[in-house]
């Protein structure tokens, strides 16, 4: 694998956080070295022909006319030699070697990280001058591109060249530099860029995600709603009278909003539904779920074939609490007797047959291991 270190150069993973990180661009010249391409433009192709996987084609002609067409594609002879790219999201779904782009950025949490796009872009190729909310590192892969990131700014104007895009008006660039293969360029939220490619070539986008607080406090009431915990009633049996009766008073505002803030220091029901939240996917995966349930005996006649792998399905969101391994949105209880198993599967270590096999010497253990090969979040290669 040609990813396994990112040279930081002057900088530092500590450096970047206090000096970069949501905060200003950067653009670190041959971060990888011998960077190749985790996957084949023509795979990537192939990706973008399929109807689970989302992907596009922004075209322009140059004259900044614009057009957005939405896959799955089943032919790209029409869009010629130039001016347009081609975007997948989710690769790393997909792609094994473009799952293991996130490791280098794993000084950030991977709850944090949502998922890799990969584009293809011809001559000209672009999506043009644009923000996005998230930050995003973008890794030059084959091939070389113009890019530009500027400073956020609030007399930019918002273009719609195309009812599914949202470009912005020119900007002042912070930087400005072709990007050649193994160069990593990091833009913060809100920062105006615009990519041109000179030649085909490949980038791999690693965007993160960051829940407005809108989608917390929605999903968090649908927590509440699915699993009927939000049933009793305010009460205020200590009510002395008032004399303005119209008036919702001050005290009674701040207990009624004491009273919904229980249910957020509810720590036990809050880390379940933060692990869950955090650790969904947003674009499908692959699962491989068995065809028969693996269950304890039938776990042990698998381990008894000497060369196999447990292996995690590429893409996998995993998190880990005092409490729960937490997959795909999914709870898994732990207990300090299956920590050591559970840590494991939450880095998504591939196992050989050895090490699970040191595992299923307790029923515990061999429960977690059967119920994640049941979800298909597992699998045995
Ligand atoms: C890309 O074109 O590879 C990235 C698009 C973007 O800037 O978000
Ligand atoms: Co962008």
């Amino acid at each position: 694998m040609n990813i396994e270190s990112l040279h930081w150069g002057e900088l530092s993973p500590e450096t970047f956080l206090a000096e970069y990180w949501q905060k200003k661009p950067l653009l670190i010249k041959q971060a990888f070295k011998n960077f190749q391409d985790t996957i084949p433009a023509d795979e990537l192709a192939g990706l973008a022909m399929e109807g689970e996987i989302e992907s596009r084609i922004v075209s322009n002609d140059g004259n900044n006319n614009w057009q957005v067409d939405h896959g799955p594609f089943t032919d790209f002879a029409q869009y010629g030699e130039a001016n347009w790219t081609l975007l997948v999201q989710a690769v790393n779904n997909w792609s094994r070697p473009t799952n293991a782009l996130l490791a280098p950025f794993s000084f950030i949490p991977r709850w944090r990280i949502d998922d890799v796009m990969v584009s293809f872009s011809t001559p000209n190729g672009g999506v043009g001058a644009h923000l996005d909310q998230y930050d995003v590192f973008i890794i030059q892969g084959s091939g070389k591109r113009r890019w530009q990131v500027g400073a956020p700014n609030s007399e930019l104007i918002t273009l719609l060249p195309h009812p599914d895009l949202k470009q912005v008006s020119a900007f002042e660039p912070l930087i400005d530099e072709v990007t050649e293969a193994g160069d990593l360029l990091y833009i913060p939220p809100n920062h105006p860029h615009n990519g041109v490619s000179i030649e085909n070539s490949v980038n791999f986008s690693i965007g993160f995600q960051a829940p407005s607080s809108q989608e917390l406090w929605s999903s968090f009431a649908d927590k509440l709603i699915d699993n009927n915990l939000g049933e009793q009633r305010f009460s205020d049996s200590t009510r002395k009278t008032t004399t303005t009766s119209t008036l919702i008073s001050k005290d009674d505002q701040q207990q009624l909003k004491a009273f919904m803030l229980e249910q957020l220091e509810n720590t036990e029901m809050f880390e379940q539904f933060i692990g869950q939240y955090l650790t969904q996917s947003h674009h499908a995966l692959e699962l491989l779920m068995p065809v028969n349930d693996i269950d304890e005996e039938k776990l042990i006649d698998i381990l008894s074939e000497p060369e196999i792998r447990f292996m995690p399905v590429s893409g996998l969101k995993a998190a880990i609490t005092q409490t729960t391994l937490f997959l795909n949105g999914d709870s898994f209880p732990i207990t300090a007797k299956i920590l050591p198993l559970a840590e494991l599967l939450a880095q998504q270590t591939p196992l050989t047959t050895e090490q699970v096999k040191s595992f299923n010497t307790s029923l515990k253990n061999s429960q977690l291991l059967t119920s994640v090969l049941n979800k298909g979040y597992w699998y045995i290669e």
